[in-house]
């Protein structure tokens, strides 16, 4: 089943997710998930961005092509495709390094935000197997911004007040679902 993807407004985004009861049943939801993420073509999806506040977040980068004359040097990510239950971020290292992100929740907008090269993260995976894990570069960039969906948070918010001031029409268009987007949005009310 594929979900309207909540946008940016709606108080689910900025909500801190629970936690999913240990063992519970969630096969359907995250098939729905990668689903709905294959759908609106993005590369990850956290479930509040479906309306439901629970810390699962979905990842698929297995058909992001490398950008032109960067395919020598792009990193494989032709295996990282993945359901994160209950994540944990332990830490964060390296150099913060920008790059230009978009969301799905956010139609239309992208920004450069900086963040640290590698993160450790333990979690469940879709077998309810406690996993712990390093990754890097892209992967991690991926895993720290669906990370921040099920803390409350968004891209936008690592913004200097300058851009976000120069932001604030086009967030209140979206907000009011004047945006254009190949998939379908559910507005906030
Ligand atoms: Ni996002």
């Amino acid at each position: 089943m594929i979900y309207p993807i909540v946008v940016y407004g709606d108080p689910v985004l900025r909500q801190r997710a629970k936690d999913i009861e240990k063992g519970s049943d969630i096969t359907q939801l995250i098939a729905d998930m990668h689903e709905t993420m294959q759908a609106a073509h993005g590369i990850g999806l956290a479930a509040p961005q479906i309306g439901k506040s629970v810390r699962l977040f979905v990842v698929d980068a297995t058909t992001l092509e490398p950008e032109e004359g960067e395919e020598d040097e792009a990193e494989d990510l032709s295996d990282f495709k993945k359901a994160f239950i209950n994540p944990q971020i332990i830490e964060e290292s390296g150099e913060p390094w920008a790059f230009e992100e978009g969301c799905l929740s956010i139609p239309n907008l992208r920004e450069n935000v900086a963040r640290k090269e590698t993160v450790r993260i333990k979690y469940y995976n879709e077998n309810w197997e406690l996993k712990e894990e390093v990754y890097d570069g892209m992967k991690a960039r991926i895993i720290q911004h669906e990370y921040d969906h099920i803390e409350g948070k968004l891209f936008i918010d690592y913004l200097s007040p300058f851009k976000k001031r120069l932001l604030k029409g086009k967030l209140a268009d979206i907000t009011k679902g004047k945006v254009n987007t190949d998939y379908r949005i559910t507005i906030p009310k």
